[in-house]
């Protein structure tokens, strides 16, 4: 979400998308159509391509696609990339086994994979092109907390900021945090087609809340439609509890009516078992999901520290080769400070949680998530 720009789409004719991708829980109930297991040749091609970086590295900024060479896996993650722009937009790749690497080797498995899908797109004003996803104890009802530093509360449906999103899973919790993802495509449709009028008032920009990360001495919101058609291809952006913490500024636009109706009916829409589907994410699982037409949403989770279930992910936002052209909106601004200050976020699992406060040296709120 670097210096979003206003895209007001005032006239608009809004109309369905993309039906191709469209998709109904009922679609996707066979986990294998949407879970990718690797062969074992697969794997052997993932390790050897994790001791080249290594040898290169133990640096994933310092870690291209072409110092993790995947010659025989590649066509696959290809098809991969494709049926996330252009298809289901969600898979689970399963099979890397957890035990048998560290976490150092699993997190550059991940980039390593990660960099054959798209270039990677800094998540925070702090640069983090390499997330941690894990309870840190930051109070969700803080305007400023983020979804990914949270546990004890559920998180709704909602965008991030980047083409494609992932998620490694290091470790589970002792209870909850279940992955889940609704098709944001088949509801803007199914919105367009039972009220027109409702999904044209998301058509209109909406302010969103900041919640900390703007430049310095900048507004302190911004603004962006909910949806956007460019070119036939839907673009969704929708972060509703940060359009709500938006009213908190008084110089932020009032929502209107009609937007405020939208948003609830989506709400009901992504809670619909029609329109979502539950994921399990093991350890050593990935998940990638396409983050325009896939709004994403976890369960409640409950870690044990002293038992060592602490659930831990680690995210990846990247920009695929596939959307070239993207609404001035969703353009990545390559001269932004996010840019500029690339780096890897490290928490140190395990660490105990004094009163509530942040884990270990990391006192940096991460991005939307
Ligand atoms: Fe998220």
């Amino acid at each position: 979400m670097d210096d979003p720009v206003a895209g007001s789409q005032t006239g608009t004719h809004v109309e369905v998308l993309e039906t191709a991708a469209e998709w109904r829980a009922a679609d996707v109930a066979d986990e294998s159509v949407w879970t990718e297991v690797f062969g074992p040749a697969e794997l052997e091609e993932i390790d050897g391509a994790l001791r080249h970086a290594l040898a290169k590295s133990r640096d994933v900024l310092e870690i291209s696609r072409g110092d993790f060479p995947l010659p025989t896996l590649r066509p696959r993650l290809e098809k991969i990339e494709d049926e996330l722009i252009n298809g289901r937009g969600f898979v689970r790749l399963r099979g890397i086994d957890r035990g048998r690497y560290s976490r150092e080797e699993m997190e550059m498995i991940y980039w390593g994979i990660g960099m054959h899908l798209g270039d990677p797109w800094p998540q925070n004003q702090y640069g983090h092109v390499l997330g941690d996803v894990t309870d840190q104890g930051v109070d969700p009802a803080s305007p400023e907390s983020r979804g990914n530093e949270i546990g004890a509360v559920a998180l709704p449906y909602h965008s991030d900021g980047s083409d494609l999103v992932g998620l490694l899973c290091l470790q589970r919790p002792r209870s909850g945090g279940l992955s889940t993802v609704a098709n944001a495509l088949a509801i803007h449709n199914d919105l367009v087609r039972e009220s027109p009028e409702l999904a044209a008032a998301l058509y209109e920009p909406m302010p969103y809340d900041f919640r900390g990360a703007e430049p310095k001495g900048a507004r302190r919101w911004y603004e962006m439609p909910v949806f956007t058609n460019w070119k036939g291809r839907l673009f969704v952006r929708y972060i509703r509890p940060y359009i709500l913490a938006s009213q908190r500024f008084e110089d932020a636009p009032r929502i209107p009516e009609l937007a405020e109706r939208a948003m609830r009916r989506i709400d009901e829409m992504t809670q619909d078992p029609d329109y979502n589907v539950f994921m399990e994410l093991l350890p050593g699982d990935i998940q990638f999901i396409n983050n325009y037409h896939v709004l994403h949403a976890r369960t409640a989770y409950e870690d044990d520290r002293a038992a060592g279930l602490v659930r831990h992910l680690k995210r990846l936002w990247l920009a695929t080769d596939i959307l070239e052209d993207r609404p001035p909106h969703f353009q990545r601004n390559l001269s932004s400070e996010w840019e500029k200050a690339r780096s890897v976020s490290r928490i140190e699992i395990g660490k105990a949680i004094d009163g509530g406060s942040r884990v270990g040296a990391i006192a940096e709120p991460a991005e939307a998530g």
